[in-house]
């Protein structure tokens, strides 16, 4: 690729995790560092793209690490997510959904802090006896990325380049690939990036591998090596769509 060839694009990279309130001091999180979204958005960035991360939580320092230019849209839950995601992509060329976005919503967040459930006296014995676990209704959030696909936020008649990560489990390549290859229809999006986990033979091997399916399910690439070098292949994919050339 040439450096250089994304100028005047507009790339949207959503990273990091979802956390989703429970009451004041409690959410539903996951695990995800943001690492790879920011490792797209620098690749994009280095390449001459005007890019917009919206980040749900990220580890501390991985924002820090994004070349100055980039813009930073902070968020906190998918909802959040999921407008800041669709305001960005008005003039969008390409939106990358590296956030890793809560399915599930606790239905309604408690304005005050909840309470373990209080202990009680049964009735006649004088023992006290804990009431049923607590449980909490959630409701479901929005997907944003196959969203993105059947009502794109660009209204100008310009295609935005949609692609989206999955990761999947399986005993063999053929397990992963054949689970990527159905999200990959089901979402729709332009790429789908399919990362191996919890497999211990093939492409799953290595810590950051993936292969790169089109919306029909059809493997266009494989990328593997750090997230940085799995990040450029990505960006390298986007930037030959953009310009019209196919892998
Ligand atoms: O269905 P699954 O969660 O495996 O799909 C992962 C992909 O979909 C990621 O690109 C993620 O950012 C996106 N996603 C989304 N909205 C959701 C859940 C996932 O955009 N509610």
């Amino acid at each position: 690729g040439t450096p250089g060839d994304l100028a005047g694009r507009h790339v949207v990279v959503s990273a990091g995790g979802t956390r989703e309130p429970l009451d004041p001091v409690r959410y539903l999180g996951n695990r995800s560092s943001g690492r790879q979204g920011c490792a797209i958005a620098t690749a994009a960035a280095a390449r001459g793209a005007r890019v917009t991360v919206v980040s749900a939580h990220a580890e501390p320092g991985v924002l820090a690490e994004l070349p100055p230019q980039v813009d930073i849209v902070p968020v906190t839950t998918a909802m959040e997510l999921h407008d800041a995601v669709r305001a960005a992509a008005v003039d969008a060329d390409a939106v990358v959904m590296a956030a890793a976005v809560a399915d599930f919503r606790p239905a309604e967040v408690a304005d005050t802090k909840l309470k373990k459930h209080s202990l009680r006296t049964s009735g006649g014995t004088g023992e006290p006896v804990r009431q049923a676990a607590p449980v909490i209704p959630l409701a479901e959030n929005p997907d944003i990325l196959a969203g993105l696909v059947t009502d794109p936020p660009r209204q100008d008649g310009e295609h935005t380049l949609v692609v989206g990560f999955a990761a999947e489990t399986g005993d063999a390549d053929g397990d992963v690939l054949a689970h990527g290859a159905a999200k990959a229809r089901r979402k729709g999006a332009d790429l789908l990036a399919v990362n191996a986990v919890g497999t211990d033979q093939g492409f799953g091997d290595v810590p950051n591998a993936v292969v790169v399916l089109d919306a029909g399910g059809t493997e266009v690439a494989r990328a593997q090596g750090t997230k940085q070098e799995v990040a450029e292949a990505l960006v390298e994919l986007i930037a030959a769509r953009l310009s019209g050339r196919h892998p």
